[in-house]
């Protein structure tokens, strides 16, 4: 009896892509995972009669350096991937928002989708209801690392919906970066160490976008909470429908370069000074958590108090933390873990692109 096997297409081999093709081809399973396409922004290798292309674990960039040809616009990779004689897994490693808008496109053709790219579930809610509108006909789409990476939290919130649960409260620090500039700023000894001081320092470790505001901005928080709540059943049209806070000061909105941006973030040092001294006064520490809280029907992104005691108070480096408190989780389950991370993030991607497998 022949085992089964699916035909994957990859887009993007950047931090997460690199690592992604290196696990997927290095996995041992019934299924084979036959790789008939790899793109990039620059250039694309596309099997000429979709038999698999010839990659191996340790050597497929260079083979796709030395064979790779032109770069392919995404509705040639969609003509492409629809006439695949096998089941289709298309495995979008971008963040790129045109390949996002097309994710309806390929579902309704019987493509399935595995990504950490968050555009196409965080922008409008139309193509939210699109790419979800459940025809049987319709490829599957798994997206659980666009929340937390690696960490389980998208497919056990649906598990927890399905079986009939309800949320009554989403609650996470969602961002790696800004996990990492308040543990430091807020649990900081001695205790003058300013907010920009540790902005630079994570600049300087990698741990931020090229351009910080990127992180301040709360944006890429305000679309992992999109994603969640529009699972636990929140409208949400967009993630700039609801309050998101950001850390960029008011006067340096129109701050052209990053460079000058650091420079006189000092300037603004004092406001979070205070709001540190106040918390440390009540006990607790300042974190930028995302919250969907059902109750008070509210979605919202940015700086809240915690005691000491709390899970988030004691969080370390960058890690995320999301407590996810249901009317079956009384008491909140708590998922803690690295939320970043090439080799993290790949994995929930290939565990997505297993379960798909699987289910095909
Ligand atoms: N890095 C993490 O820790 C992490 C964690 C969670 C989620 N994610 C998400 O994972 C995704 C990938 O992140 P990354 O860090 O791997 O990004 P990255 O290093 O910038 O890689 C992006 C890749 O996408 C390719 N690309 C962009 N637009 C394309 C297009 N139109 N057609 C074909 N290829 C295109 C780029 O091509 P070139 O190489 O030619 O430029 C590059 O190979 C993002 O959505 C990100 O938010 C990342």
């Amino acid at each position: 009896m022949s085992s089964k096997a699916v035909n994957v297409a990859v887009i993007g081999t950047g931090v997460v892509g690199s690592s992604f093709l290196k696990q997927l081809l290095s996995i041992k399973s019934q299924i084979t995972y036959n790789v008939i396409l790899v793109a990039k922004y620059s250039n694309a290798l596309v099997s000429k009669d979709y038999s698999p292309l010839k990659l191996d674990a340790s050597s497929w960039e260079e083979t796709v350096n030395a064979e790779a040809g032109n770069p392919i616009s995404v509705p040639e990779i969609f003509e492409f991937l629809q006439k695949s004689p096998l089941p289709t897994i298309l495995v979008d490693n971008t963040s790129n928002e045109e390949i996002a808008n097309f994710y309806p496109k390929f579902i309704e053709s019987g493509i399935s989708i595995a990504t950490p790219n968050k555009k196409a579930f965080s922008s409008n809610l139309e193509l939210w209801n699109n790419i979800f509108s459940a025809k049987p006909s319709n490829g599957l789409v798994y997206h659980e690392a666009t929340v937390g990476a690696g960490l389980p939290i998208i497919g056990p919130l649906r598990d927890m919906i399905q079986t009939g649960d309800k949320v009554v409260k989403i609650e996470g620090i969602f961002s790696g970066t800004l996990s990492y500039i308040f543990n430091e700023f807020s649990t900081s000894t001695p205790n003058d160490v300013g907010f920009s001081s540790v902005v630079k320092v994570a600049k300087e470790l990698g741990y931020t976008e090229p351009d910080p505001r990127d992180d301040l901005n709360g944006l890429d928080v305000a679309r992992k909470v999109t994603i969640l709540a529009r699972i636990a059943g929140f409208k949400v049209e967009s993630p700039t429908s609801f309050p998101v806070q950001s850390l960029i000061p008011s006067a340096l909105e129109s701050v052209k370069s990053s460079d000058e941006f650091l420079q006189k973030l000092p300037d603004y040092d004092h406001e979070l000074k205070q709001l540190k001294e106040e918390a440390a006064k009540e006990n607790k520490v300042l974190r930028f958590v995302g919250k969907v809280d059902f109750p008070s029907n509210v979605v919202s992104v940015g700086i809240e108090k915690y005691d000491y005691s709390h899970p988030f108070a004691s969080l370390k480096g960058s890690d995320n933390v999301i407590s996810i408190q249901t009317e079956r989780y009384t008491n909140p389950l708590v998922v803690q873990g690295a939320g970043a991370g090439a080799d993290v993030t790949a994995a929930g991607v290939l565990a997505d692109v297993i379960k798909i497998a699987e289910r095909l």
